[in-house]
């Protein structure tokens, strides 16, 4: 196992990460520490000045599609942590898609709408939720409940939004859902700047 990895090596996000650890560590449940975790997160989101051009920049290659570019910022050694920026360019939106571990997702620039499904006994798709996002605004993930999920941008510039997941959400196998069958697919995103193990 290799350690942690602070791509993203600056005080701002070593001081972030080591919060969050200890909020986890005195929770009691995945809501009790998002709940913990929120105004951390909020003062990240408003912070304009922590996290470089570079991360904050599509990719034309994208194992997404649509030139969107996930950005690892940090991942614990046990992989049970990540922090990862999500760049949608205008007019472009990810598949449908889970994400399998709980956390707190968040805008940080441009705008979005995402479009939220339920999938009862794995059948069809119920799109169940649609809301339009603002920089700051955030949401907490606890699968399976809103777990299932579309994010499009709307905003004439880039869209990033910021994720912390308890999981190494862009290497794990997981899944893009056909919005008119509601059938699963194995879904691997990546990561622009670092690969995952095969
Ligand atoms: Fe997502």
């Amino acid at each position: 196992m290799t350690g942690d990895e602070y791509v993203l090596d600056t005080p701002v996000v070593r001081e972030f990460i080591a919060g969050v650890r200890a909020t986890i560590a005195a929770a009691g449940s995945p809501a009790e520490a998002c709940d913990a975790i929120r105004p951390r997160f909020a003062t990240l989101l408003a912070d304009p000045g922590w996290l470089p051009a570079r991360y904050q920049e599509g990719d034309p290659g994208s194992g997404m599609g649509g030139g969107i570019g996930q950005w690892l910022l940090f991942r614990a050694g046990d992989r049970s942590l990540t922090l990862f920026a999500l760049v949608v360019p205008p007019g472009s939106q990810t598949p449908i898609h889970d994400h399998l571990a709980w956390g707190l997702v968040g805008l940080y620039r441009g705008t979005q709408d995402e479009e939220i499904y339920a999938q009862p006994e794995g059948g069809a798709l119920q799109r169940v939720e649609a809301r339009a996002l603002a920089p700051g605004d955030f949401y907490a993930l606890l699968p399976p409940r809103d777990d299932i999920h579309r994010v499009r941008t709307t905003s004439p510039e880039t869209s990033v939004s910021l994720h912390l997941l308890t999981n190494d959400t862009g290497c794990v196998w997981r899944h893009a859902f056909d919005e008119g069958t509601g059938r699963a697919s194995p879904f691997r995103s990546g990561y622009v700047n670092v690969d995952c193990e095969a």
